[in-house]
């Protein structure tokens, strides 16, 4: 398979390029490294340095002829979100728009798109969460992300793109970026290891559906597969909270030191979790991964990068 990976310099995107190029795809990465490491993609992949945004996208996946392209690059950042939505809307709407455009006009047969269960769905009682339950974005982020999949929609409707839509829970595991606002995994590891105090915004009792990296590859690669189409939602089904969380990773890490509790982050969703059985159906994916397994594997990654340093 031909494959074009956007973001493919990122956390998931490059972790996905891994396991394309293993599989035998000829994968090319399209990403303009505002967040992402040139050092992590893969010696095999054709590496495009490039806004999503650029008008010259379009001659490039044309150049580049995939028949699947992963849409992994974003401004990933919710909070940016609400105080710069403009910023926000450019990337991750228009962005989308772009890639799309560029897929149609490059006869791609098929897009697979990153979006995100947690920011599109809002805060809900129904948990864990089904792909049935209204969107209610509570962030620019959020909207985009729903954006993106009504976009993909209608390009697969007059383009004739086959569009997929994968709704991540929170994803987690080695080469997340621990100095963003996002990924309090890869935070609370470098923290551990450094012996510094790790805070937890408020009273830490908020949960999320934390989903394992290679599962979401995993995730990703089904979907290219799979004949099925829509949106379908990629968690474990299960909740831990930041407290628990945190007291997980310091037993892993081998750290007896208390988290310390700032003041909670306005807006922040209390409860986020996915009910997957749709892409078990479907996709037949399922996450393969145990939180305690997955956490053991990133706390290792990160003490191993600190080693390498
Ligand atoms: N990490 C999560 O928990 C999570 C949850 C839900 C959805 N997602 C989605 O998964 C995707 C990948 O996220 P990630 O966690 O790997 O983040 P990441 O920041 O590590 O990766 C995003 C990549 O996109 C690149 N990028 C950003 N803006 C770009 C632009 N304008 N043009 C080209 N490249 C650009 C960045 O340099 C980076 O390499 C994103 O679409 C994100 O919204 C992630």
């Amino acid at each position: 398979m031909r494959a074009l990976v956007t973001g493919g310099a990122g956390f998931i995107g490059s972790t996905l390029v891994d396991a394309l190029v293993a599989n035998g795809a000829q994968v090319s990465v399209v990403d303009d490294l505002s967040r992402g490491q040139r050092a992590q993609v893969a010696e095999a992949a054709d590496f495009h340095q490039l806004d999503v945004v650029d008008e010259r996208l379009v001659a490039l996946v044309a150049s580049i002829a995939p028949e699947v392209v992963f849409h992994e690059a974003a401004q990933i950042d919710v909070r940016r979100s609400v105080a710069e939505p403009v910023f926000d809307t450019r990337v991750n709407v228009l962005g989308t728009v772009n890639v799309l455009e560029a897929c149609v006009r490059a006869g791609v047969r098929r897009v697979v798109f990153a979006s995100s269960g947690g920011a599109l769905y809002g805060d809900t009682d129904v948990l864990p969460t089904p792909e049935t339950h209204p969107s209610r974005p509570a962030s620019a982020y959020g909207a985009a992300k729903l954006a993106g999949e009504a976009y993909g929609s209608v390009f697969q409707q007059v383009g004739g793109l086959e569009f997929v839509a994968l709704r991540y829970a929170n994803v987690y595991g080695p080469r997340q970026d621990p100095h963003g606002e996002a990924g309090v995994v890869a935070i609370f590891a470098e923290r551990l290891l450094r012996g510094e105090d790790a805070v937890i915004n408020g009273d830490g009792e908020q949960t999320r559906d934390y989903v394992y990296v290679d599962d979401v590859v995993a995730a990703n690669l089904r979907a290219a597969e799979t004949p099925t189409l829509g949106a379908y939602n990629i968690g474990t089904g299960r909740t831990c909270d930041v407290n628990q969380l945190y007291a997980l990773m310091a037993q892993t890490a081998g750290v007896d030191r208390p988290a310390r509790h700032g003041p909670a982050k306005p807006g922040e969703q209390r409860v986020s979790c996915l009910d997957a059985s749709l892409a078990t159906d479907r996709l037949g994916w399922q996450p393969r991964v145990v939180l305690e397994e997955g956490l053991s594997r990133t706390v290792a990654w990160f003490a191993e990068q600190r080693r390498a340093q």
